[in-house]
């Protein structure tokens, strides 16, 4: 079969597609990764160039081994995936070792993967090991909303996930685990990857802060839904503090209610914030204190 024409090429294609109608992907921004299950890779091996190059991924992933990859260009445009997919992406294999992959389709006229790929398959090799090889979908976004509550909370898992519970009643429900943040660093190296990484062996949702996101996920629809729900309710945390911050919310034993009747556990480290404590909170009490001064 043509690599075009296969299902998993097609979801690939739709994901990428819907993350740039969603203003995600300035320019090159984002990256996208998929790891093919055996099924994919057999429908359309006959394509593979198995001639090509190795070449080495910057860290190691043995738990990935023999794998291979659906993934993004470096400096290829998302807005391009569909309209020129054999230049925008293409399927990456992993040799024996994890040190080194080669190209074996797409990426034409010398293109190579995103300049995330070290995080792409460290995050790949810690959610396989995690979910019993259940999570294929790494996704990597600059969604604003995301990206303009990392100027304003406190860089901490605590701060983000329990503000972004507190603005959509069903986000505990899609992210129970919560959301990871990692301080501002430079990207495309190892470096964030393992802070990425290790981030991701509590989360399926990581912050990169002034950056974006990377999410995990089983299928494309979750992982993508993922980063839906985060930036809609980092854009409603963000509403609400721009009018002023929080009257009321969702307190810690509403979540202690609907994590019963959900049957969820969420963590501890994020009920036991007190009220008075949080973020938006905290700006309403300066609001009305600046007011009184005046
Ligand atoms: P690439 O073009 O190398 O994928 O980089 C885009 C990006 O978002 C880096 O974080
Ligand atoms: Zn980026």
């Amino acid at each position: 079969m043509r690599v075009l024409d296969a299902e998993c090429t097609k979801k690939f294609m739709q994901m990428a597609e819907d993350g740039w109608e969603q203003g995600w992907h300035e320019r090159n921004g984002g990256n996208l990764s998929y790891r093919m299950t055996m099924d994919d890779v057999a429908s359309v091996a006959e394509n593979f160039d198995l001639t090509a190059k190795w070449r080495p991924i910057g860290t190691s992933v043995p738990g990935l081994a023999r794998e291979h990859f659906f993934i993004t260009g470096t400096g290829r445009y998302f807005q391009n995936v569909v309209r020129d997919p054999e230049h925008s992406f293409g399927i990456i294999e992993v040799d024996e070792t994890g040190e080194n992959y080669r190209i074996v389709w797409g990426l034409l006229d010398g293109g190579r993967p995103t300049s995330e790929l070290p995080t792409h398959l460290m995050n790949h090799e810690v959610k396989k090991a995690q979910t019993n090889g259940a999570h294929r979908v790494i996704y990597h976004c600059h969604p604003a909303n995301v990206i303009a509550l990392t100027f304003v909370l406190p860089l901490t898992d605590e701060a983000f996930t329990r503000e972004l519970w507190e603005m959509m009643t069903e986000c505990p429900v899609i992210f129970p685990d919560g959301i990871g943040v990692v301080p501002w660093m430079v990207p495309g190296g190892r470096a964030i990857a393992v802070e990425s990484a290790k981030k991701m062996q509590s989360y399926n949702a990581v912050i990169w802060a002034m950056h974006g996101i990377f999410c995990s996920g089983a299928t494309f629809d979750e992982t993508f839904g993922l980063v839906h729900t985060i930036d809609k309710s980092a854009g409603i945390l963000l509403k609400v503090l721009a009018a002023g911050g929080k009257r009321q919310t969702i307190t810690t034993q509403d979540f202690r209610d609907l994590a019963k009747d959900f049957h969820l556990t969420l963590p501890e480290k994020f009920l036991d914030v007190k009220e008075e404590k949080s973020e938006t909170a905290k700006t309403a009490k300066t609001a009305k204190a600046a007011k009184v001064t005046k």
